[in-house]
C-alpha cells in the first residue's frame, strides 16, 4: 500500500493502477442520475454526470459489467486519442500519426459516428469522411491493405468528437446499441425504446416491492423490463454476447466470462412476491408481447388482458402503474382528448389509493384532459419527441369514494358511472 500525506494526514493512495481508464457511458436526456448510480454499483470511480452522457474510471471488469448490466446505458465508449486541431487537414495529420494497427485488422470492418460543435469543424460528416480517409491511407501505405467501411453491421465502431479546437477519439466497446438487448421478436406499432423503459421505471422509484401494470402494454416493453428487473436479469442477458469489446486486443475471455458468471449467479435471487400485469385493447400486439415474455422466458412472471383500459382493474393491493399511451403520433386515435379524459377518470374510479401512476406523454394538449395534476413532471426524449413523464398521485377515498358516491346514488346498477371525487387527486391546473 502506498500512504500519501495530505493535510498532514497519511491517506492510502487509492487503486488507480495502470490498468485504470476513463470511460463515457451514453445515455438518454433525464436518465444520467440513474446511469451514474447503476456504474458506481459496477464499480466505476470519479463517476460524473454530462449532457446525455456519464464520464467515469474503472478498469476492464468495470467496463464488461458496464455494458452487462446497465439498463440505462446505450453504449459505453472508451476515449483512446485526444489532441487539438485547427484545420480539417490538422485533423487528418493526428489521425493519420495514430497506430491504427495496433487497434484494427486490415481484414475488419469499422465505422465512424461524429459530432462537432464550435466555428472550426461545422461539418461533422465531413470530419468524419477525413478520420476514414486517414485510417485507410495509413493502412495502405503501411500494409497494402486496408479496412473495409460498413456502416450496418461494422466490427468496430469509433466516435469522433469534436469541440472547438479539442478532437477526442473514443471506441465503443457496445458495438450496437445497448437498447437491443435481444429479447425482442415481435414489434407494436409503436414500441418504447427499452432503455427509456427501464429509465422510466426507476424514475417511478419502482423497488420490486409492489405490483406493477401497464394498462396499454402494446408489445409488452415495459413489462419486461420490470419482470427483468424484479428477476434480478442483467439487461443484456438475451444478447447472445454480441459486444464488440470481445474484437479488442486487449479482451480477456476469462475475465469477461468471470464477469458475467458473477452477475449471472444473481438471477432469481430477490424476493419477488408481487404481481406484473399488462392490458391491450389489440389482440394482435397483444400476441407480440406474449411472444417477447416466452422468449425472455418470463411468460409465467407477467398476466396479460385483453381489453380498453377503463374495463380492467388493476392487481389489487399496492400496485404502481406506468403506462405510454398513444400520443396521436404513430398510433392514430379519433378523439385523443376523449382518451386521456378517460384515462384520468379510470385512474380515480378504478385505482385510487395504494396506486401510483405515471404516463409518458408528448401530446400536451391531450394531456390537460387527464383532469387531474400531476405532482410530478419530467422532461424525457422518446425518439425526437419531446415528452413529460407525469406523476400522478391517488389518494385515500378516491376509488371507495367513488363507488361509494356511485352506489349510494344508484344502488341497483354498478355499472353506472361514478361521479368524479375531489380526494382523487388535486384538481388539474392549466398546463404551462
Ligand atoms: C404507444 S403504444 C404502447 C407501446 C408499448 N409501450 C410497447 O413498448 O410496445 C400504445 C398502446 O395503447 C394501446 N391502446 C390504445 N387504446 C387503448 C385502450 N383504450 N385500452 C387499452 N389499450 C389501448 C394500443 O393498442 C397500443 O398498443
Amino acid at each position: 500500500m502506498i500512504i500519501q500525506k495530505q493535510n498532514g494526514k497519511a491517506v492510502p493512495v487509492k487503486n488507480t493502477g495502470h490498468n485504470y481508464f476513463k470511460m463515457v457511458a451514453k445515455t438518454m436526456m433525464g436518465l444520467e442520475e440513474l446511469l451514474a448510480e447503476e456504474l458506481r454499483g459496477c464499480g466505476a470511480e470519479n463517476v460524473e454526470c454530462i449532457n446525455r452522457a456519464v464520464t467515469f474510471e474503472g478498469d476492464m471488469r468495470v467496463l464488461y459489467r458496464a455494458n452487462y448490466t446497465c439498463r440505462t446505458a446505450l453504449a459505453i465508449l472508451k476515449p483512446f486519442a485526444e489532441f487539438e486541431a485547427n484545420s480539417i487537414e490538422e485533423l487528418y495529420d493526428q489521425v493519420y500519426k495514430i497506430k491504427w494497427e495496433k487497434i484494427l485488422d486490415v481484414d475488419c470492418t469499422f465505422m465512424i459516428e461524429s459530432t462537432t460543435s464550435g466555428e472550426i469543424f461545422t461539418h461533422s460528416y465531413y470530419a468524419a469522411l477525413k478520420t476514414k480517409d486517414a485510417i485507410v491511407d495509413r493502412f495502405r501505405r503501411n500494409f497494402g491493405q486496408r479496412p473495409a467501411i460498413d456502416t450496418e453491421n461494422a466490427e468496430y465502431k469509433f466516435n469522433l468528437h469534436i469541440r472547438d479546437n479539442q478532437v477526442t477519439l473514443l471506441m465503443n466497446s457496445s458495438g450496437e446499441s445497448l437498447h437491443k438487448r435481444g429479447y425482442r421478436q415481435a414489434v407494436g406499432i409503436a414500441p418504447i425504446n427499452e432503455v427509456l423503459a427501464a429509465g422510466m421505471i426507476q424514475l417511478a422509484g419502482w423497488k420490486c416491492d409492489c405490483n406493477f401494470y401497464d394498462p396499454m402494454c402494446g408489445s409488452g416493453t415495459l413489462l419486461i423490463e420490470a419482470a427483468m428487473l424484479a428477476n434480478n436479469i442483467p439487461a443484456q442477458y438475451y444478447r447472445d454476447d454480441r459486444f464488440a469489446f470481445k474484437r479488442w486486443k486487449e479482451f480477456n475471455l476469462g475475465e469477461w466470462k468471470s464477469v458475467k458468471e458473477q452477475e449471472d449467479r444473481k438471477i432469481g435471487s430477490r424476493d419477488f412476491e408481487c404481481e406484473i400485469w399488462g392490458n391491450d385493447i389489440d389482440l394482435t400486439v397483444l400476441q407480440q408481447a406474449e411472444k417477447n415474455l416466452e422468449y425472455a422466458r418470463l411468460h409465467k412472471d407477467v398476466m396479460l388482458f385483453n381489453g380498453s383500459f377503463e374495463d380492467q382493474d388493476p392487481p389489487e393491493g399496492r400496485t404502481l402503474i406506468v403506462t405510454n399511451p398513444p400520443y396521436g403520433e404513430r398510433i392514430k386515435i379519433e378523439d385523443l382528448n376523449a382518451m386521456y379524459q378517460l384515462l384520468g377518470d379510470t385512474f380515480k374510479k378504478k385505482y385510487g389509493a395504494g396506486c401510483d401512476v405515471w404516463l409518458i406523454t408528448s401530446d400536451f394538449e391531450a394531456m390537460k384532459h387527464i383532469g387531474l395534476k400531476p405532482t410530478k413532471k419530467i422532461p424525457l426524449l422518446n425518439g425526437p419527441l419531446d415528452c413529460r413523464f407525469l406523476h400522478f398521485e391517488l389518494y385515500e377515498g378516491s376509488k371507495k369514494g367513488a363507488h361509494a358516491a356511485a352506489s349510494a346514488e344508484t344502488p341497483a346498477d354498478d355499472t353506472a358511472e361514478a361521479p368524479d371525487t375531489a380526494a382523487a387527486c388535486a384538481p388539474a391546473a392549466p398546463e404551462d
